[in-house]
């Protein structure tokens, strides 16, 4: 018998990893991804560390100096994604587009496939897709993120949780004349720049270079403020993310701001910006209910599994590591359900590391910009 069927759920960054460790070991999986193909999805910066992409390129056979030079924030420019403060050897900036671009390499991806229902049969799982077409797999692989329609099928009762911090993100193209004016001497050649005002606070990194534009990002950041907080919304609704209150920014106004935070967060700029409100949400899917679905060929990894908080949390970095060890569980031929018994234990103590940082992030330092 040749190596069982594997379908994934969601070509994000665990289900790209997968796809490519099976490929290298001479088994295509099937990708099905609910979004175009566009290269110009995720385009941002997100931080790696070394104690997941280092065995990953191991599995892959990839260098280390060829993998920075190709997917860092900065590769354009020739640079390796460095992050500074001395941290560099073991973790970079990489634009998340261009990861994805270099993981998908070789895959077989359905794009524009989303997923709906599940159907159990006695050996196997059909997957029914949004534009009517399905597909049967002897295992599933749900690798669809944080909103996983695999685990709504499998595990309905989930709980989330919200933690009481705003946060703002925002989006800008800058001409290059304008970087080398306004902000290239803070960064020098790193990537990403922050401060801390009485507990509030502003990041700025770069997640791109283009021959015609500088894309940066920034976070606005702080605990939600006891009783009344305009800016704290853990009920809002989810098209009410791009809904920017005016409160935001008036605050944003209030503050005392040196250069370059005065330039990137003023809010006339600010207003014509990509802004969105992030919510701190964790999440932990039931730890019984997965291993009965295991028994029947379905498991979730990365964060359709379990969610870290977005501003201290090290989700992509445990999508990587959940990723490795059901490769090996998979290549084994070994039950499946040990892949949570490695796990679970290891995303309790991740997710409370997590909920520490961001709580540590936001101390209020008795220091001014
Ligand atoms: C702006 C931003 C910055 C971040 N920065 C960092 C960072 O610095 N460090 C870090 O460790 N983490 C960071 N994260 C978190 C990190 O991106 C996630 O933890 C990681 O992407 C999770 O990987 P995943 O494969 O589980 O899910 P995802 O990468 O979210 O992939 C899920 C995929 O499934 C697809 N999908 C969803 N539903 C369906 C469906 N029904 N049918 C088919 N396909 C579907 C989605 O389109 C998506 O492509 C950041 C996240 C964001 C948004
Ligand atoms: C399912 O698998 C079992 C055990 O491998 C086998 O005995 C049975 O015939 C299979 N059923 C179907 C419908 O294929
Ligand atoms: C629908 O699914 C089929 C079968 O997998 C696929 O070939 C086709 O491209 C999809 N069509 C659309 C419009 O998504
Ligand atoms: C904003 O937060 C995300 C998640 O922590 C991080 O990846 C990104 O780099 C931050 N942006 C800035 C500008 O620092």
């Amino acid at each position: 018998m040749g190596a069982p069927r594997i379908c994934i759920v969601g070509a994000g960054i665990s289900g790209l990893v997968l796809g490519r460790c099976l490929l290298r070991r001479g088994i295509q999986a099937v990708l099905f991804e609910k979004s175009r193909s566009t290269p110009t999805r995720n385009k941002y910066g997100i931080t790696l560390y070394a104690a997941a992409y280092r065995p990953l390129l191991r599995l892959l056979d990839i260098e280390e100096s060829y993998f920075r030079n190709k997917v860092a924030v900065d590769a354009s420019i020739g640079g390796h994604g460095r992050i500074g403060s001395g941290k560099d050897s073991n973790e970079f900036r990489v634009n998340r587009a261009r990861l994805e671009g270099f993981l998908a390499e070789g895959l077989d991806i359905r794009y524009e496939h989303r997923l709906e229902t599940l159907e159990q049969l006695p050996n196997s799982t059909v997957l029914q897709f949004g534009n009517g077409s399905s597909y049967e797999t002897q295992i599933l692989v749900g690798a669809d993120g944080v909103h996983s329609q695999t685990r709504k099928c499998v595990s309905p009762e989930t709980d989330y949780k919200i933690l009481p911090f705003v946060v703002f993100n925002g989006k800008r193209r800058v001409a290059p004349e304008d970087f080398s004016r306004n902000l290239q001497e803070y960064f020098k050649d790193r990537n990403i720049i922050e401060a801390n005002l009485n507990g509030v606070l502003f990041q700025i990194s770069i997640d791109d270079y283009e021959s015609d534009k500088i894309s940066i990002s920034y976070n606005y950041s702080r605990p939600a403020r006891e009783g009344e907080d305009p800016l704290y919304r853990p009920t809002r609704s989810k098209s009410d993310a791009t809904n920017i209150p005016e409160a935001f920014f008036s605050e944003i106004d209030g503050h005392q701001l040196k250069e370059p935070y005065r330039t990137v967060f003023s809010s006339e700029t600010m207003r014509g910006d990509r802004l969105l409100n992030w919510l701190m949400r964790t999440m932990q899917a039931d730890e019984h209910v997965l291993r009965e679905k295991a028994s029947t060929g379905v498991v979730l990894i990365g964060e359709a599994a379990h969610a870290e908080p977005i501003l201290g949390g090290h989700g992509a970095h445990q999508s990587i590591q959940d990723t490795i060890r059901l490769f090996e569980i998979l290549v084994a031929k070994e039950d499946i359900s040990k892949f949570y018994t490695d796990r679970f234990d290891q995303w309790r103590k991740s997710l409370h590391a997590s909920e520490q940082r961001i709580h540590d992030m936001h101390k209020s330092l008795k220091t001014s910009l």
